[in-house]
């Protein structure tokens, strides 16, 4: 079965013998793209980043070697070799890394010089956050950095302006003999899912993608979710905020900005923004990881879950479908549709401790929303991930804080009551005692922002 795309603003089709293989290996083995690198071949380094434009016409930056080829149908993707004009002459931000002295082995440049054209055709000028999943062992990036600032000037060019894209209709949707399946509906998913639940669902590929790279794995069927719309976005009702499974974790960051700006920040140090672009929040909880980041906000915003199998729905709170490690409340067949949560006045406070500020999962993420009236906390919800076995509510803090003006003294004593909550392991990320005396740190640390006393933001203390 063929697939078709397009590849530098030329038509491609890529035959599909193995649906796991990378738009990396393809580039390079099949195509003799080899300006796409393979440093890392799980996410971390942006050495592979190419720009992909959907059906949305928005283009932005994918790490290629975790992003199978049937994610492309209907996409128009541009590698470094592609970025310069058919006469050769040179995109600007490849014009400004050369003034700017960007590059020096020149391993990492594409990836790079992809990513920031990218961000120059959307017109994203927050360079430091656009880089973070990019890694450079030797120029350094203050030149990149300035080259990209210089690049922020200049037009989009011409012929990155790739065409609207009528996504082709080249995979099954429906089983019709072997090959990867594409549903282009929920509905169709629903049906395809309950007759095969053994299939592995793919979303964004940011954890299913390591599986192959990484583990070696015969994924056996796969079905991939990417052409299923309806199951996408971010609809802002007058009582609930509804996200869709397959809502990339880019997207879900913009659109809740306005409602919970803590959130957003939160998401900001979400992998980088390859992996935002790809990661979806039906895979951040479905995969039932206690270290996921969107997790512990959902459940603090008090977050209902709607699962699907087959014609049945239902909707559990979030805060209950992770069950104990590695065992969710999802039976055979049945897939995240989305997850709402209620309209409500901000009151949330996230915080990620991870060893890196960006492109890290974290060892702590915690989640506080503490809604004051009348002075005195009213409704408290605090959920934190890397805790627990699972994404974990704290009952006995909950407990102490409600009801209560906040003071110094009542988060001291609640933060000691977190002992009673919670039973960290240690691990490569942390030790239990550390994710224990963080976890702390960071209910004082919410104390000092709800009463806005002591700075406690990061960046608010860079140099
Ligand atoms: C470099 C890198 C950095 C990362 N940084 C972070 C980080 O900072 N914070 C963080 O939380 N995570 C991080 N991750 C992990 C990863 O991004 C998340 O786990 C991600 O949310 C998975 O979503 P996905 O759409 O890519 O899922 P996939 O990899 O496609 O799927 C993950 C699992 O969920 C299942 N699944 C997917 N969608 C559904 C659905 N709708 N219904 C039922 N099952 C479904 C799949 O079958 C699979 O079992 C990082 C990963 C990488 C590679
Ligand atoms: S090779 Fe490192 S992110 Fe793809
Ligand atoms: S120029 Fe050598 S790794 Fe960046």
């Amino acid at each position: 079965m063929d697939i078709s795309f397009r590849l530098n603003g030329q038509d491609a089709r890529a035959r599909i013998d193995d649906p796991t293989e990378t738009l990396l290996d393809w580039l390079r083995t099949e195509r003799g793209l080899t300006g796409t690198k393979e440093g890392c071949n799980e996410g971390d380094c942006g050495a592979c980043s190419v720009v992909v434009t959907g059906s949305d016409g928005v283009p932005r930056a994918l790490n290629a070697c975790i992003l199978f080829l049937p994610q492309l149908v209907g996409k128009a993707v541009r590698t470094v070799e592609g970025l310069s004009a058919p006469d050769g002459t040179l995109h600007p931000i490849q014009q400004e890394m050369i003034a700017e002295h960007g590059s020096q082995c020149g391993f990492c440049t594409p990836g790079f010089v992809t990513t920031l054209a990218a961000a120059h055709a959307r017109g994203d000028t927050d360079h430091v956050d656009q880089i973070a999943g990019n890694l450079c062992r030797c120029t350094g990036y203050a030149p990149i950095l300035r080259a990209a600032a210089k690049a922020a000037k200049a037009p989009v060019p011409d012929h990155l302006r790739d065409p609207p894209l009528r996504c082709s209709e080249n995979m099954p949707g429906e089983r019709e003999g072997a090959g990867p399946l594409a549903p282009t509906s929920s509905d169709v998913l629903a049906d395809l899912y309950l007759d095969d639940p053994e299939a592995t669902l793919i979303a964004g590929a940011t954890d299913v993608g390591l599986w192959v790279t990484k583990q070696f794995r015969d994924l056996g069927t796969v079905i991939f979710l990417d052409r299923c719309a309806d199951l996408r976005g971010v609809e802002v009702a007058a009582d609930h905020i509804r996200i869709g499974a397959m809502t990339d974790m880019e997207t879900l960051r913009h659109a809740i900005a306005p409602h919970h700006p803590s959130f957003a920040e939160l998401l900001r140090r979400y992998g980088s923004v390859q992996v935002r672009n790809a990661a979806t929040v039906g895979g951040n909880i479905a995969n039932g990881s206690p270290i996921g980041d969107s997790p512990p906000a959902l459940i603090a915003l008090g977050a209902q879950l709607h699962l699907r199998q087959g014609a049945r729905r239902r909707t559990i709170p979030l805060e209950t479908f992770f069950r104990a490690y590695g065992s969710q409340d999802r039976d055979p067949g049945e897939f995240v549709e989305a997850v709402t949560i209620p309209r409500q006045r901000d009151a949330l406070h996230c915080h990620k401790i991870s060893k890196r500020f960006d492109q890290d999962i974290s060892a702590v993420c915690a989640a506080y929303n503490l809604p004051l009236q009348d002075g005195v906390i009213t409704g408290a919800r605090i959920a934190f991930g890397g805790m627990a076995g699972t994404p974990k509510r704290a009952p006995s803090v909950e407990a102490l804080l409600e009801g209560q003006a906040p003071s110094e003294e009542l988060f001291e004593t609640a933060a000691e009551a977190l002992a009673q909550d919670f039973t960290p392991l240690s691990d490569m990320r942390a030790s239990a005692d550390y994710r224990l005396e963080a976890a702390r740190g960071t209910l004082m640390a919410t104390y000092h922002r709800m009463t806005g006393g002591a700075s406690v933001n990061v960046l608010d203390v860079r140099p």
